[in-house]
């Protein structure tokens, strides 16, 4: 018996004592207690529940003595003790008997204690503003949270003068950052940078310019925040959007990129009205950090050699030019580094070979200005900054040309800067070990197929095939969730409605080119009172197409920045119309320019073979996702009004696995140019594009068409068999007949013999494009090739 009434004993321990524990009635903290940083997470909680004060593991072994959200998932702390010291397992936060309020760390050491007004403390409290006080006997307060704030701001707490709020380092370390939002005792309100990691400020981003009358800054229960002066009438806003409490838990925080921001959080799901329960911005200042923080010393808004841009969801983000690197990927302030060697600054040595530029549209970093030249044109600017060894930017901007050194400082992107940024780069042997490990964790591959302007029924069935394949492996892509995909829409480029390109095109009536799934109008838009001739592709309705997709596409598009391709200046995804702005390339395609009118000379012709190659090993070796072009050929490289070669077409890209072990999609490309392996059951991989520019390489030499069924020799109709027949006889002068030019540059041998290598039906002999640049540009001999055709397949 006695058994069994120990036995429900049991019972009702088990499943009553949680229930009466999470019912406890609310107490005050007495003289005596203590909290311990321990796992067990004891805290003391405000009468509803709704904040806690107590030790918050941010790290392993690493306590923050803190006040929080205590009923939201999200971990939001909005006061703590220690910020900049975390204490380890074992340390102690206690109310004394003589009223002392201590936190020591597990030795003993005391790390931190509350000021006291006066003496006579009796009790503590956790309140339900989320103010932790200490009060005497009378119920006086002695000693609060709220005049200590350290980056938060609640409802009822208000910012006195000589008070600041500091950010926290970084979203997840909460030691004391960058920015500083201080009530002077002037009476001005103002956001500093912070000379990091001394307490000094350096730089005024924002202030309400209150001098003399500013008294104190009030968040009250309606959810605006204000400042006020000393009789009450109110002076600015700093966040004035109404929010109720008792709707919502609300918080005012300088985040760590240096923005105030007002977030809310629904109590519950019939408050939210829709929201998501989760925090939602509801103002901030300033309205854009990135081109409010300037200064003659520091970074900007964002780390050295970095730029700062507004986000779509308000959050600023600092991000890298192209052919450079974070240096810590868990400081987004850390800044970037360039992933290449140094420009050489003797004389004799200089390089200016070895460098290119990658544009920026709307780009500047104007802490770093060392040189301007007036009325100077965009080439002149190229050039000038090419020869400087101290340059590391251009910026062309209304004739005007500004060179920018190192460290680039400042940098923004937004609409209102205008021009562009000619950024230098390396552009052989540029990739350092870090890009390189990041280009090989990356499980995106974007294939780049030129299929909009084919017309044969063959390639459109290409079409279909490959972009059924697009869809089954992008929706493998979304279900894996492996490695998102960053969408980064409005970097550099512009999105237009359909009415502005209506407009710009005139109604589309130019058309410059037309294909199965798209058409190309020619149209003028216009950037800041300047006109720009640009191209309009308008795609046919693809109904697979998503509006994430298209523009996850024209966001990777719009990255790939260097002067050997085309550049997308915007698109427009308005309803069901699909539109990309490019670049309008005055001289037309490489195809004209070689079949159609008198011989280009040899000198030009194998500077656009240089060009070519450059842009295509750029997209194989440079770009954060490596692109496989899939269709080079001589529609598809275009010549703009200094007869430079940019390689076009971004019509559809395709987003693949880069899953090489097994044949992965269908056939692309157009005949002739297409590698031997698209018809075998084989991988596709860069070496297809190796293949179409050995083609296009032997068509440059020879000037004249690959496939030719008029010629009068029957073993001449094929210009790649040809072309290895002459070699093998030792007749190469034969594939040029009276081009003097190329007969006396003593690498016209060498081209072919590149060429042979690139065509070699076995794509593992092929030499990668980075290989077919250094055998072009003769840092290393060029081997003997083999036939072309020797290749004997298993299948
Ligand atoms: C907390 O202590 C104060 C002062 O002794 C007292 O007035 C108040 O009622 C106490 N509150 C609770 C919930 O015990
Ligand atoms: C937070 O950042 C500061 C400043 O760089 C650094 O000293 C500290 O070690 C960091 N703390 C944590 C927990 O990472
Ligand atoms: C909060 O401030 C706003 C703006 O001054 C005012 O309209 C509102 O009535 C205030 N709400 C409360 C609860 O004081
Ligand atoms: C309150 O103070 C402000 C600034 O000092 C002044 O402009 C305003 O006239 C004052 N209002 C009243 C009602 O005294
Ligand atoms: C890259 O450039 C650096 C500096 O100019 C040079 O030392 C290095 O040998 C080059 N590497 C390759 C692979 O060309
Ligand atoms: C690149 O990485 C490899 C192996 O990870 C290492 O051996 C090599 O020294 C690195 N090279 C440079 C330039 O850092």
């Amino acid at each position: 018996m006695a058994f069994q009434v120990s036995n429900i004993m049991l019972f009702i321990l088990m499943f009553l004592l949680p229930l009466s524990a999470t019912a406890q009635p609310y107490r005050n903290v007495t003289l005596g207690s203590a909290l311990t940083a321990n796992n067990a997470k004891s805290t003391w909680l405000s009468p509803s529940g709704e904040f806690a004060f107590g030790f918050q593991q941010i790290i392993p072994g690493g306590y923050l003595l803190a006040i929080w959200f205590n009923k939201i998932p999200e971990t939001t702390i909005v006061w703590s003790a220690n910020r900049d010291n975390l204490v380890q397992e074992g340390s102690r936060v206690q109310l004394f008997a003589d009223g002392r309020f201590e936190l020591s760390d597990s030795r003993g050491q005391r790390i931190w204690a509350a000021t006291l007004s006066r003496v006579g403390v009796t009790y503590g409290a956790m309140l339900d503003t989320g103010n932790f006080v200490l009060a005497n006997s009378n119920s006086v307060v002695l000693w609060q949270s709220f005049d200590e704030p350290t980056d938060t701001l609640l409802p009822t707490q208000t910012l006195n003068q000589d008070v600041k709020l500091v950010s926290s380092f970084s979203k997840t370390n909460y030691s004391r950052g960058r920015f500083i939002f201080i009530l002077q005792n002037d009476g001005n309100l103002v956001s500093y940078t912070r000379n990091f990691p001394m307490d000094n400020v350096i730089f005024a981003y924002w202030s309400t310019q209150t001098m003399g009358t500013g008294f104190q800054v009030i968040f009250n229960q309606s959810g605006y925040v204000f400042l006020v002066a000393q009789n009450g009438s109110l002076l600015n806003y700093v966040a004035s959007n109404a929010a109720s409490s008792s709707q919502f838990y609300q918080r005012a925080i300088l985040e760590y990129d240096g923005v105030l921001r007002h977030y809310v959080y629904p109590k519950s799901v019939n408050s939210a009205g829709g929201r998501a329960m989760a925090w939602s911005i509801m103002d901030f200042i300033p309205s854009n950090i990135c081109l409010r923080v300037g200064g003659i010393t520091g970074p900007g808004a964002c780390g050295f050699n970095s730029f700062c841009y507004l986000g779509t969801d308000q959050m600023t983000v600092c991000d890298c030019p192209t052919g450079y690197s974070i240096i810590d990927p868990n400081d987004r302030m850390s800044g970037c580094k360039p992933n290449f060697a140094a420009q050489n600054c003797d004389e004799e040595a200089r390089e200016t070979d070895h460098f290119s530029f990658n544009d920026m549209l709307n780009t500047d970093w104007p802490g770093s200005d060392y040189e301007d030249f007036d009325q100077v044109t965009e080439d002149w600017c190229r050039q000038v900054c090419l020869n400087d060894c101290f340059c590391a930017v251009a910026i062309y901007r209304d004739s005007k040309c500004r060179k920018r050194r190192y460290p680039l400082s400042i940098g923004r992107v937004d609409d209102s800067i205008g021009g562009k940024a000619l950024i230098k780069i390396r552009n052989t042997n540029v990739t350092a070990n870090s890009s390189v490990s990041e280009k090989s964790s990356r499980s995106t591959l974007i294939i780049i197929g030129s299929v909009l302007l084919g017309s044969s029924t063959f390639l459109n069935l290409l079409l279909l095939s490959s972009l059924l394949l697009y869809v089954f492996y992008f929706n493998r892509l979304k279900s894996n969730r492996l490695q998102p995909y960053q969408v980064l829409p409005g970097l550099n480029i512009r999105r237009f409605s359909f009415k502005d390109l209506q407009g710009a095109t005139n109604g589309f009536k130019e058309e410059l080119g037309r294909g199965a799934y798209s058409t190309v109008y020619k149209g003028i838009v216009k950037n800041d009172n300047i006109e720009n001739v640009v191209a309009v592709k308008k795609l046919h309705k693809i109904a697979t197409e998503g509006e994430q997709e298209f523009q996850a596409e024209v966001s990777s598009i719009s990255r790939t920045n260097h002067k050997n391709l085309v550049q997308l200046l915007g698109y427009c995804d308005e309803g069901q119309n699909r539109l990309l702005v490019y670049e309008f390339m005055s001289n037309g395609s490489l195809a004209n320019f070689l079949f159609e009118n008198s011989r280009p000379n040899w000198y030009k012709r194998m500077q656009i073979a240089f060009a070519t190659a450059r842009g295509i090993c750029y997209l194989h070796e440079e770009c954060s996702n490596q692109i496989i072009h899939c269709d080079i050929k001589p529609q598809n490289v275009l010549l703009d009004e200094s007869f430079t070669a940019k390689i076009s077409d971004f019509g559809l890209a395709k987003l693949l696995k880069p899953d090489q072990s097994r044949t992965t999609t269908g056939i692309r490309g157009t005949k002739g140019y297409v590698a031997p392996e698209w018809f075998r059951n084989m991988p596709i991989t860069v070496k297809v594009d190796v293949y179409s520019f050995g083609i296009l390489l032997l068509e440059l030499i020879c000037c004249r068409r690959n496939y030719e069924p008029d010629v009068e020799v029957e073993t001449e109709m094929i210009l790649a068999d040809f072309a290895y027949d002459c070699y093998k006889e030792g007749t190469l002068h034969l594939l040029v007949a009276n081009d003097e030019e190329a007969l006396n540059d003593k690498r016209f041998d060498k081209f072919v013999m590149i060429a042979i290598w690139c065509i070699q039906e076995d794509p593992t002999l092929r030499p990668t494009m980075k290989r077919v640049m250094q055998l072009m540009e003769g840092s290393v001999e060029v081997p003997i090739p083999p036939d072309p055709a020797s290749y004997i397949t298993s299948v």
